[in-house]
């Protein structure tokens, strides 16, 4: 962690091109919020070589796992930040990602807690701005209640479109969406995929 998370970590800067983080020419950069143990990170770095991924994840041990994954891979296009998502998406500039992913974030089911949810309008319209067109919104959760808030909220706000055509959209995990260790645990229910478009 002392020698490959120095050389991983970004620090934010207002307005900076996010591709600008990593090493070498990257044709998109895409964000994962709260990585876990970031198999699905990971996974997504090595099947997309030429994308930037930036992982946010302030959870120590996540990281220490995440890190312990690419020890002995090229980590070219892999960059974490080891705090807050939200630092990241309010710095960068508009248009600038195309794709999120937010897979089985905290469900917060308590009433009084629902507001520490990552998922919130003001958050929606932050990630629309950092969004291009056409960009990806993905999210999971096996939290009914959670599934119901978000769906509220993303259907709710114009930026965003729903893909699914038929219930096996919602369902089944798309082949590009390797499972994360929360979906394999599955403690609350039964995990639904969302996948949203960022229309114009
Ligand atoms: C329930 S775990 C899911 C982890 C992983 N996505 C998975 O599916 O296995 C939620 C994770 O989100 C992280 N998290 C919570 N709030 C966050 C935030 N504001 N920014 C980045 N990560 C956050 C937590 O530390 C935790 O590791």
């Amino acid at each position: 962690m002392e020698n490959l998370l120095p050389q991983l970590a970004l620090a934010p800067a207002e307005g900076r091109d996010p591709k600008d983080y990593f090493g070498r020419a990257m044709s998109d950069v895409w964000l994962e919020v709260g990585f876990g143990g970031g198999e699905h990170l990971v996974w997504q770095a090595e099947a997309h070589p030429d994308i930037g991924m930036i992982g946010a994840e302030p959870y120590v041990s996540g990281m220490a796992k995440l890190l312990s994954h690419i020890a002995e891979k090229d980590s070219a296009n892999i960059r974490l930040y080891m705090e807050d998502a939200t630092d990241i998406i309010d710095s960068l500039p508009p248009s600038s990602l195309g794709r999120v992913f937010i897979l089985f974030p905290d469900p917060w089911p308590k009433t009084r807690h629902h507001k520490r949810r990552f998922i919130q309008t003001a958050m929606l319209d932050a990630l629309a701005r950092a969004l291009k067109p056409g960009g990806e919104l993905r999210f999971a959760t096996d939290d009914a209640g959670y599934l119901v808030w978000a769906l509220e909220r993303l259907m709710a706000h114009r930026a965003f479109v729903w893909l699914a055509q038929c219930p096996g959209d919602w369902r089944v995990r798309p082949t590009d969406w390797p499972q994360t260790r929360y979906e394999a645990k599955a403690l609350h229910g039964v995990p639904i995929f969302l996948r949203f478009q960022r229309v114009p």
